[in-house]
This record gives structure tokens, C-alpha cells and sequence, in this order.
């Protein structure tokens, strides 16, 4: 409707938010420093469906260090994939401002933050997202295409990560053809295809049977072992178990904060 967005009550608003966004800025610069995978500052994520809006973030402020563990968990609707979406450049805030390592995603067009995404975060999703006319290899290799990895190199490590994954002989199988922790294994390994610094999933583990869930905890808890930064959504103890930071979300907004382990900082 662009009358609405044209109107000078949108513009002034408009103006008023980013001037708020100088000021927040202004006042955490200090750390937006290299050593945090993720700073937010103030965050909102509202979904607008007819005359209805569902503030999914509710001004979210939340600093990641490089190589956290950090565990979301919260009720079903809290906001948790809305957040990370927002961590993780899937999606960008209605205001509020996010760095990572140093540089502001935030307000990134769609076409550098896809570019900032291929190299620095790997998404696990709720549903695995995998492409359904791709084979399995040839979704691993995806990313990798996408980031100009020469072809070889891409099925190499393709190859390594479907090795790693117990998945070899699946390698032409496509989506369908997939049980649902196998589907769950090969987006892990798209994930890791560009090895990213930062490793997001979304309920990793629900869903599963009991071996592909202890396969998946065991892949966690040697990725914390990594340098990677890891952001988790989840309700499985022996995922929360592996946090540095464990925070309780609720209603769009962060209820709790529970640091277990702050060395790294
Ligand atoms: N694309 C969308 N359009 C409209 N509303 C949405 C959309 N995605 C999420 N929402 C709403 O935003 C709120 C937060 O949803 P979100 O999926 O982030 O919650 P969640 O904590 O991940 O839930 P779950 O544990 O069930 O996965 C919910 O009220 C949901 O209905
Ligand atoms: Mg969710």
C-alpha cells in the first residue's frame, strides 16, 4: 500500500526509529568488536497478516561471544525461530540494529546478506528445508556452489561431510527418498558445507528416534569442541547441557539469562 508507507506520519516514525538506532549504536559501540559473533541491540520482528500484527521479538538485546554455546528454549510460539532467523540474516529487523563479528547486518540489502550468509552462518531448520529436486550430495554441495567453490572441491567435502554424517550410500537419495534423522543429517551437513563460524539449528533434535538424536547430540557437542559459535533452539537436556549461556524466551523477549560457563569471554 504505498500510500501508507508514503504518509508523513510513517516518514516521521520512520525517521524517529532510525534516529533511536544512531543513539543505540552510539552507545554500544565498544563492543562491536571482532570477538563477538553476534551483537543486537533492541531488536523487533513483527508479522503483519491482515489488519493483525504478532510482535514475534520484542526489543532484544543479546551479545554472543565467538565460540559460545548459546541455548534458546522457550514454549512453542515464543519467537525462538523468529529470533534466530534474525541472528542468523534469514530475515532483518523491523528496527533495532545486529553486528557480526564487526559488521552490521541489520540493514543489509537482500543480495550482501545472502552473500554474508553463504560465508558466516550455517542454518539448521525446524522442517531440514532441504531442496526437493536435489539429491542428497547434491544438496551439500549447494552452498558450495553458491560460493564459487570449484566442482571437485565441492563433492570432496560433500563426500566427507556425508561420511562424517554416516550417510555415504544415501548420497543419491533425494529428500523424499529420506527418513526424517537422515533428512535432519544431510541439513546439518549443508550447514557445515562452507564451514561458517556460526552454526545455528532450530529444535536439532525434535522429532527424532533415540539413535539419530544421540548421533546429533554427539555431532554438538564435538562441534563445541570447534571454534564455532553455536546458537541452538531447543528443549533437549543434554543439548542445554552443552550451553555456556542458556536463555529462557517467552512472548518475544528474553526472561532469563543463565551464563554456565563465561571463559571464552
Ligand atoms: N510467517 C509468519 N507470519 C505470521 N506470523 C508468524 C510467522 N511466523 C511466526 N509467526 C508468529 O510469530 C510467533 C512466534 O513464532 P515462532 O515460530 O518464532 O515461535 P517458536 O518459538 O519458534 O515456536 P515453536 O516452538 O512452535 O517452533 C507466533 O505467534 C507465530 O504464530
Ligand atoms: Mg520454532
Amino acid at each position: 500500500m504505498p500510500e501508507k508507507e508514503n504518509s508523513p506520519e510513517i516518514r516521521i516514525k520512520e525517521n524517529l526509529e532510525k534516529e533511536n538506532e544512531k543513539l543505540i549504536e552510539a552507545n554500544f559501540i565498544e563492543e562491536i568488536d571482532k570477538n563477538h559473533a553476534i551483537v543486537a541491540r533492541n531488536i523487533f520482528k513483527d508479522y503483519e497478516i491482515g489488519n493483525f500484527i504478532v510482535r514475534a521479538v520484542e526489543d532484544v538485546s543479546l551479545s554472543i561471544y565467538s565460540g559460545e554455546f548459546l541455548v534458546i528454549k522457550g514454549p512453542s510460539g515464543a519467537g525462538k525461530t523468529s529470533l534466530l532467523n534474525l541472528l542468523g540474516g534469514l530475515d532483518s529487523p523491523k528496527s533495532g540494529i545486529i553486528y557480526s563479528f564487526g559488521v552490521k547486518i541489520s540493514d543489509m540489502e537482500e543480495e550482501s546478506l545472502s552473500t554474508w550468509r553463504l560465508l558466516n552462518s550455517g542454518f539448521v531448520f525446524q522442517n531440514y528445508n532441504l531442496i526437493s529436486t536435489l539429491t542428497a550430495e547434491e544438496n551439500v554441495m549447494f552452498p558450495m556452489n553458491l560460493s564459487g567453490v570449484e566442482f571437485k572441491a565441492q563433492r570432496k567435502r560433500a563426500l566427507e561431510l556425508l561420511i562424517q554424517m554416516g550417510l555415504k550410500d544415501r548420497r543419491e537419495h533425494l529428500p523424499f527418498q529420506l527418513s526424517a534423522g537422515e533428512q535432519q543429517r544431510i541439513a546439518i551437513a549443508r550447514a557445515l558445507a562452507n564451514n561458517p563460524p556460526i552454526i545455528i539449528a532450530d529444535e536439532p533434535t525434535a522429532n527424532l528416534d533415540k539413535k539419530t538424536s544421540k548421533f546429533i547430540r554427539d555431532l554438538f557437542k564435538d562441534l563445541k569442541n570447534s571454534i564455532r559459535t553455536i546458537i541452538i533452539a531447543t528443549h533437549d537436556d543434554y543439548l542445554i547441557n552443552l550451553a555456556d549461556t542458556i536463555i529462557s524466551f517467552d512472548d518475544g523477549k528474553i526472561i532469563n539469562k543463565e551464563i554456565i560457563n563465561n571463559n571464552k569471554n
